[in-house]
């Protein structure tokens, strides 16, 4: 090993003691990272509806995680900051080419590339929870965005939010290459640096102008701004969805439909199943469940008023396409099928549940019209 040259030192450093190089922010930042990046990750990549609680507690996590970097991006210590990671392009291209020619060159902080690779997850994170926060208004009607979301923007940009997710993927392979290439070439311990926070200084190109980290006033932005975006989260979470119907159930309909099982809500059927429900009471599905005349018309009128066309729930939107051959059924529709293919036949037809039109048995919130993917729940006992 080579003997660094002085002016590459902070002064009252000797040559061989190690440096700290991630203060304690960056590196609790990076770790806590990793885990909610990667809880995100699989429950997006691999999740049912029963881990999207989990997809999106990790994305609150990271907004936190995100909010923190930024403001220690300009208060944290010197390899923190910033303005330490900011290379003009013609320095990035310089790394390509030391790196073609073998040539290596060391930097305590992060390296041109390696800045840039920073600079370019964080943007990507960001854009990912931006994304994800449309996709949550509009296809499942929750969240701060939910009372001026469509159900199809939502479907639209979660097409974005995928690619985004993607990316995101490309980008952390191409990170983990950085960190096996200087680990290799340039013999660094970035990993162990990363824990402990400190690496050799030996060395390196010479030294941004050192800066005190400023853990209090960091922490005291973060808590304001953090305070601020969670009481905006929750005031605008709390407004109505758009398209998403808030009035009771008539209590004509819920006690005359809701006879031998639950009430379904108007919202699921469109006015061609609905029409075509009441045209033949007395031959429903092999019951007889006619109603006098003046009742049935009230009905008709009730339910083609709100039929699915009205509505941008998500319910509306898949049970909309009838299946041809049953159009008359929700439980016929692809959607349905598609749904619920992996749940054995033995369930549906358990005292808990009875037939596959029981939706209220596994999805408690299956009376407003919602169907939450945090409402579902297999009744103990159907599964035996
Ligand atoms: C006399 C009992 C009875 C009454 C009253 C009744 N239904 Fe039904 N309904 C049934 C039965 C039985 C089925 C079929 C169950 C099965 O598939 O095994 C059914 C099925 C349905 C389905 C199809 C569910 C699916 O996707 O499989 C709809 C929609 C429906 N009923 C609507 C209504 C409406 C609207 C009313 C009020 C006008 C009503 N029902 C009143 C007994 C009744
Ligand atoms: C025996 C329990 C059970 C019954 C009955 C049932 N479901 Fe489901 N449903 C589930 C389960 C479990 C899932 C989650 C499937 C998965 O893991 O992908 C689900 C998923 C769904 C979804 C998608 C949720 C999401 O966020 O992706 C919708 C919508 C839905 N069901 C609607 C219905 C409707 C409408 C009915 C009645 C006509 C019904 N279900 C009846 C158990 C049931």
């Amino acid at each position: 090993m080579s003997v660094p040259s002085e002016k590459s030192l902070p002064s009252e450093k000797s040559a061989s003691s190690p440096i700290r190089v991630w203060d304690l922010g960056v590196r609790l930042f990076h770790w806590s990272l990793l885990l909610a990046v990667t809880a995100a990750a699989l429950t997006g990549f691999f999740g049912s509806p029963d881990s999207l609680w989990i997809h999106l507690i990790a994305g609150i996590a990271i907004a936190y995680l995100l909010l923190f970097r930024v403001v220690w991006g300009f208060s944290g210590s010197t390899f923190a900051r910033f303005r330490t990671f900011i290379f003009a392009p013609s320095v990035m291209v310089a790394r390509v080419k030391d790196i073609i020619s073998g040539r290596h060159v060391r930097y305590l902080g992060h390296n041109p590339l390696g800045g840039a690779m920073v600079f370019a997850l964080i943007g990507v994170l960001i854009l990912i929870l931006i994304t994800g926060t449309v996709v949550l208004g509009g296809s499942i009607k929750q969240g701060p965005l939910a009372f001026i979301t469509t159900y199809s923007a939502g479907g639209l940009v979660k097409e974005i939010h995928q690619i985004f997710a993607f990316l995101l993927v490309g980008l952390i392979a191409l990170h983990l290459v950085g960190v096996i290439y200087e680990s290799i070439i340039g013999k660094e311990k970035l990993v162990q640096a990363m824990v402990t926070g400190d690496k050799p200084a030996l060395p390196a190109v010479a030294l941004p102008p050192l800066a005190r980290a400023r853990p209090v006033l960091a922490l005291a932005i973060v808590g304001i701004v953090g305070l601020a975006g969670a009481y905006a989260t929750v005031s605008f979470s709390s407004r109505p969805g758009l398209g998403v119907p808030v009035a009771a159930l008539d209590p004509t309909y819920q006690k005359e439909c809701g006879a031998c099982h639950f009430a379904y809500h108007p919202s699921m059927g469109t006015k061609v199943l609905w029409s075509g429900i009441m045209a033949h009471l007395d031959q429903h599905f092999g019951e007889d469940a006619s109603l006098p005349e003046a009742t049935r018309t009230q009905l008709v009128a009730y339910l083609t008023e709100n039929s699915s066309e009205h509505w941008d729930t998500r319910i509306a939107h898949v049970l909309a396409k009838a299946n041809p051959d049953d159009p008359l059924r929700f439980t016929a529709t692809r959607f349905w099928t598609r749904m619920h293919h992996d749940i054995p036949e033995s369930v549906f037809k358990s005292k808990a549940v009875g037939f596959k039109g029981a939706c209220n048995a596994c999805h408690s919130d299956a009376k407003t019209g919602l169907f939450a993917p945090q409402n579902i729940e297999i009744p103990e006992g159907a599964r035996l």
